[in-house]
């Protein structure tokens, strides 16, 4: 056998044994039941992969002021109402985690598909309404070219910035998703009564180290949290009808009194005192409470960094949530704690590269997925 023939039959041993590494077109399955349209990457396919479908500045020829809009549009929303920028910090998380960033948690329920926004990890999400005023804004100027995908992940890199966090690489070029997910939503999310465990399992399965989510989870450092995600921990923890000795006491005397005892409080795990899993339904369906209290509970007063007043807190037992204080419970992840806690720095660029990543997580680009018309309905329903 000659030269050409040896490398054509090692090419074609390897191709075999799964070592070609080369660039083929990206392979594509039908996950469950989706359309043609919602073809979506194999789970082999790595998120620098996806990342390399987008491009900076996607819009340049198409819709040069696209950025520009959704830039000016948060600032102005935000002067009148500083709510909305953590709460597009989460709904861009709700929507990346699952099934990618493709703008399906947006969607309201359709003949074809019930809406993720009815998932119970989803049932107190917000800012809907300023992505809905953003498209129609850009509907005005360039019609059915600027995806509902890209905006949220424009507006919440807009919405850290504003917050006092460090301003991070979003590329577009992302398309929506043409039905919701509402039962990946249910599963997929943690619960804010996850152990590290389950947290960690549920953050690799998305392609994150212990550092990332380590990371990731400083956005914590801002926005609100209803009495209901962690009075369990105020008065009945794990079924001890004890507070959570991992729970600072001072914070815990104020957290009483923001959020009184309600017969309402019955910790999930509280017939087997064991520590609540992803799999218990620890979002629940029933309406909030109005109450709500800062994420990052800040009794001291003055206003840290981003990042820094977080890390800090959990250092001294006041992480508001179970699942944010559980950072400190192992070294994997209270090392990461620790470093950011004294390098703002440090922080500041792990957080920017892991939100990066985030808004990479399987996106759709042309020919997949479609560009909507409003955010909440899919095109064919026009
Ligand atoms: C273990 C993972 C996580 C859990 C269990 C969790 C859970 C929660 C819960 C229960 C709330 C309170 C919602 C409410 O009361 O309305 C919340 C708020 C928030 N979460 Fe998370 N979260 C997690 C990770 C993340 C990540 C990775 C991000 C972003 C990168 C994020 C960003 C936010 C923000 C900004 C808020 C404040 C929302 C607002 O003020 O409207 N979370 N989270």
């Amino acid at each position: 056998m000659d030269f050409v023939g040896l490398s054509l039959l090692s090419f074609v041993v390897a191709l075999f044994l799964g070592l070609y590494t080369g660039t083929f077109e990206p392979a594509i399955e039908l996950a469950g039941n989706l359309s043609l349209s919602e073809k979506r990457p194999m789970k082999n396919e790595s998120v620098k992969q996806d990342s390399e479908l987008l491009t900076e500045n996607f819009y340049r020829e198409s819709c040069p002021s696209a950025e520009r809009i959704i830039r000016s549009s948060i600032r102005v929303m935000y002067d009148a109402k500083p709510g909305i920028a953590p709460s597009l910090v989460r709904l861009l998380f709700h929507d990346c985690f699952i099934g990618g960033c493709d703008a399906s948690v947006l969607l309201d329920t359709d003949k074809a598909f019930a809406s993720e926004k009815e998932a119970p990890p989803n049932l107190s999400l917000k800012g809907f309404d300023v992505l809905e005023t953003i498209k129609s804004k850009l509907e005005n100027v360039c019609p059915g070219v600027v995806s509902c995908a890209d905006i949220l992940a424009l507006a919440a890199r807009e919405s850290v910035q504003l917050t006092g966090g460090p301003r991070f690489l979003v590329k577009t070029g992302r398309r929506d998703r043409t039905t919701a997910l509402k039962d990946a939503a249910g599963r997929e999310l943690p619960a804010p009564q996850a152990n590290l465990s389950v947290v960690l399992r549920s953050f690799a399965s998305k392609g994150f180290t212990a550092r990332e989510t380590v990371a990731l989870l400083g956005a914590h450092s801002i926005g609100i949290t209803h009495c209901e995600f962690f009075e369990d921990r105020l008065y009945n923890f794990s079924g001890t009808g004890k507070p959570d000795p991992e729970l600072n006491p001072v914070l815990l005397q104020e957290l009483k009194t923001k959020c009184p005892f309600s017969a309402s409080i019955s910790p999930p795990s509280a017939t087997t005192g064991s520590t609540p899993s992803l799999d218990d339904k620890t979002y629940t369906a029933v309406p909030l409470k109005s109450m709500v209290i800062d994420l990052s509970f800040n009794n001291e007063g003055g206003q840290a960094d981003f990042g820094i007043r977080y890390y800090r807190g959990l250092m001294q037992k006041k992480g508001v949530m179970f699942a944010d204080q559980q950072l400190m419970a192992k070294d994997e992840t209270a090392r990461w704690v620790r470093a950011y806690a004294h390098d703002s720095q440090r922080f500041r660029k792990d957080f920017a590269k892991a939100m990066t990543k985030l808004t990479n997580l399987q996106i759709l680009t042309a020919p997949l997925g479609e560009v909507r018309k409003q955010c909440s309905k899919v095109l064919n329903t026009f």
